[in-house]
């Protein structure tokens, strides 16, 4: 089962591959997106580590002269989707001069970590490789802490930057936003593609819609987006992937003797270790999103929640309180780990971020978890991974009740986790 499983999951990544980029999944996701390329890099990892850093270049082939990554690189103009380059318009504005047409927001900044799996795993030309991409992502962890920070705490301009597009968290964000009157007619592309029910609400798009456009009135100065965006907020999974990545790449820039870079790494996770606190909700005992500008917090726990293993954050207690919850939402779901707390306002097992496993998610919490020392958490998690792909294939996510696959099919990321770690043939778990 498992042998037969990897060839797929080989078969799935060769299929989405454009030349020298891969597509999470054909038709819905047409263009090359940011954590996507860092988790497909991981995946090809254990099969061909030349591809595994050329994927990874070729997303900072988007870079733009601030440092910014964005989350989509439109590398051609696909009508099959929306939004694409004509409604971000960041290739016409005279700053920040993008080098292609992208996005102007980001993503989850998983790659400096998965550079520094692909060295721990590889030899001496990996770390060759990893030492000519340490300036370019540091300037992008730069840009978070000086572009997209509200004091000292890195934050979201757009549910779209974090990567958990419609997970309930953002809704008191959103609700800040006022739907601009003056929206051009659009038609979604996602809903002929993948079944509406699992996809984002039409008032969430008008309102996704209605902050690219503010952002294009205001040239995307990212500064002017961040101060000035009707939506920010503070997102635990955006905050401790970029704790873990700083801290991965100042081992990286320990091990070729950059010593500058890894001042400038320690001053970075300083402060993200300082920030840390801004998202402990006292009355939920756990890390969860918070509106910067009200200070309120998000109702519920998300699987980004449990990511403050994966970034060694978090006092004794706040840890502690964390596994309480993982304990009890385990004994809530067929299969942990659920975007969404089951018993939170807004879950919904099939629908995109309110409630669905994705296997990302699963293999950071797990690893996570694992080096911190709970070996049967992490190995649950890894194990139900596994699960929903041997039931259900490689889908985007998967229902955590029933097992069953959501959204899209043959995806990339989820044919990446399988090779990198998911897969019974992978033995033992990182530590
Ligand atoms: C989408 O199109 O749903 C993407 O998540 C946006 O980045």
């Amino acid at each position: 089962m498992s042998d037969e499983l990897d060839n797929k999951a080989v078969e799935v990544l060769k299929r989405n591959e454009r030349g020298g980029y891969t597509v999470p999944t054909a038709r819905l996701y047409p263009y090359q997106w940011n954590w996507d390329s860092a988790f497909i890099a991981l995946g090809y990892g254990s099969i061909d580590r030349a591809r595994a850093w050329a994927e990874l270049e070729s997303l900072l082939e988007g870079q733009w002269d601030d440092g910014m990554v964005p989350s989509i690189l439109f590398r051609h103009d696909d009508p099959d989707y929306f939004p694409g380059p004509a409604i971000w318009q960041t290739h016409t504005m005279k700053q920040p001069s993008p080098r292609m047409p992208t996005t102007g927001i980001s993503q989850p900044p998983v790659f400096a970590s998965v550079m520094h799996e692909l060295v721990e795993s590889g030899n001496s030309s990996d770390l060759e490789r990893a030492e000519r991409l340490l300036a370019p992502v540091l300037r992008w962890h730069e840009w978070f802490q000086r572009d997209r920070s509200m004091n000292g705490v890195v934050s979201t301009v757009h549910p779209w930057e974090t990567g958990r597009d419609n997970c309930p968290d953002w809704e008191i964000g959103l609700d800040a936003v006022e739907i601009d009157d003056a929206l051009e007619p659009y038609q979604r592309k996602d809903t002929e593609h993948a079944d509406a029910r699992q996809r984002p609400r039409k008032d969430q798009y008008d309102k996704f819609i209605t902050l690219v456009k503010f952002a294009r009135e205001r040239e995307w100065n990212q500064r002017r987006f961040t101060d000035e965006s009707p939506f920010l907020m503070a997102d635990p999974g955006i905050h401790f992937i970029l704790l873990r990545a700083n801290r991965d790449l100042l081992r990286l820039a320990v091990m070729v003797g950059d010593t500058a870079a890894a001042d400038r790494l320690e001053e970075l996770i300083d402060l993200g270790e300082k920030a840390t606190e801004h998202l402990w909700n006292n009355e939920l005992h756990a890390f969860t999103a918070r509106d910067m500008r009200t200070g309120r917090f998000s109702n519920g726990i998300s699987n980004a929640s449990f990511l403050c293993f994966y970034a060694d954050a978090g006092s004794e207690d706040q840890r502690r309180h964390t596994l309480e919850h993982f304990a009890r939402i385990a004994q809530l779901v067929k299969s942990h780990v659920p975007s969404w707390d089951p018993e939170a306002d807004g879950f919904d097992s099939q629908r995109y971020w309110c409630g669905p496993v994705w296997p990302q998610m699963n293999y950071l919490i797990s690893r996570g978890l694992c080096e911190q020392g709970y070996h049967n958490y992490a190995q649950t998690v890894r194990d139900d991974l596994c699960q929903l792909i041997e039931q259900s294939g490689f889908r985007e996510c998967f229902d955590p009740l029933s097992g069953n696959g959501c959204l899209g099919t043959d995806f990339s990321w989820t044919a990446a986790i399988w090779l990198a770690w998911a897969s019974p043939n992978k033995q033992e778990l990182a530590a």
